[in-house]
């Protein structure tokens, strides 16, 4: 019987025919049960020959289906890695995971310093119209600043018959700002801007940050202690010296270019050092022109404010030892490995 119980056993090529063998032999019907069942009508003598050996044959039928059923398990596995070109069940292997880019860690970090300081984040279209970009910040039809913004037109004007284009800076939020929400006023305002210009500092669409606070009696000393508080803790030291420059922008009076100063640590230019040895411009700034105060609704003899605009990728140069501006924009992954921006 054991010899005809394992052939079956063997035999069985399918789940069905093993399982059929099993119920076969093991079963409530099964030949090996059956003999089971005869030991109780035996003599303890014969029993005593008899159980061993029955119990001895219930065990190599058990095992071989258990061995049968093993190897079958393994043979279908192996056609279904063979046959199937993707096995869902396999883990994968070096997964690659995305980072932060540079310049929307540095959006990040800039959000997070003028929080501190009171600062909400406020935004603007990319696509703008001549008013909010030029006109209502001073600078009319035929001023020589819309030549110098090599500013990008669209065909199409809006319904009011304004010209459109994509924002030169981030000073057309300023007006937005202004326009839409009461004074007492602390925004920065991050995003894209645009202008017709390439070379290793300029890319046709780079990042600023714009900075205005409005409110009654804001005086130049509140601009100056504001960008220094900024400027270092962007850097992260508290070393630093500003130098603020004469300048003109036409919507802001006075206004000045603010430089911050370097020392040369082993030949490197090196933010920083309370006695200079050269100065890098960083950001333009200025106490809010009363007609742009008064374009946008308010009373200039009431609201006072400062405004600043800087470069936000030119921050991350500056801070991140890059010096090609065009890489920013390549996407490529060795060049963020390099400064540490993707694993
Ligand atoms: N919008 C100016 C620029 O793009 C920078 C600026 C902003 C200057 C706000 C003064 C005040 O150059």
């Amino acid at each position: 019987l054991q010899g005809d119980l394992l052939g079956a056993i063997a035999a069985a090529d399918t789940p069905e025919a093993l399982e059929a063998a099993r119920v076969g032999a093991l079963g409530k019907q099964g030949s090996v049960t059956a003999l089971l069942k005869t030991l109780g009508g035996m003599a303890p003598e014969e029993r005593q020959v008899q159980g061993p050996r029955i119990q001895g044959l219930r065990e190599a039928v058990s095992n071989a289906i258990g061995e049968r059923k093993a190897a079958m398990d393994r043979a279908l596995l192996d056609q279904r890695l063979a046959s199937e070109t993707i096995d869902m069940s396999l883990p994968i292997a070096g997964l690659q995971s995305g980072s932060v880019h540079p310049v929307s860690q540095v959006m990040d970090e800039l959000a997070e310093i003028f929080a501190d300081l009171g600062f909400a984040v406020a935004t603007g279209p990319e696509i703008e119209d001549d008013w909010h970009n030029f006109t209502a910040l001073n600078i009319p039809e035929t001023h020589p600043a819309r030549a110098m913004h090599d500013t990008f037109y669209f065909d199409r004007v809006d319904g009011e018959n304004r010209k459109m284009l994509l924002r030169t800076h981030t000073s057309p939020v300023q007006i937005r700002t202004m326009v839409t929400t009461p004074p007492p006023i602390r925004i920065i305002a991050p995003g894209r801007t645009y202008r017709s210009d390439s070379d290793a500092t300029h890319t046709p669409m780079f990042h600023q940050v714009e900075g205005l606070v409005i409110d009654r009696g804001i005086t130049l000393g509140h601009l100056k202690w504001t960008l220094e508080t900024f400027v270092k803790a962007y850097f992260e030291r508290d070393d630093i010296v500003l130098r603020l420059r004469p300048s003109y922008f036409p919507f802001t009076e006075p206004s000045m270019e603010v430089d911050v100063g370097y020392t040369l640590v082993k030949g490197k230019r090196t933010i920083g050092g309370a006695e200079p040895d050269g100065w890098m411009e960083i950001l333009g700034s200025g106490m809010v022109h009363p007609k742009v105060i008064a374009a946008c609704g308010l009373d200039p003899h009431e609201w006072q404010g400062f405004a600043f605009g800087c470069g936000i990728d030119r921050l991350a140069m500056l801070k991140y030892g890059m010096d090609d501006l065009r890489a920013f924009f390549d996407g490529d992954l060795r060049w963020l490995r390099h400064y540490g921006f993707a694993a």
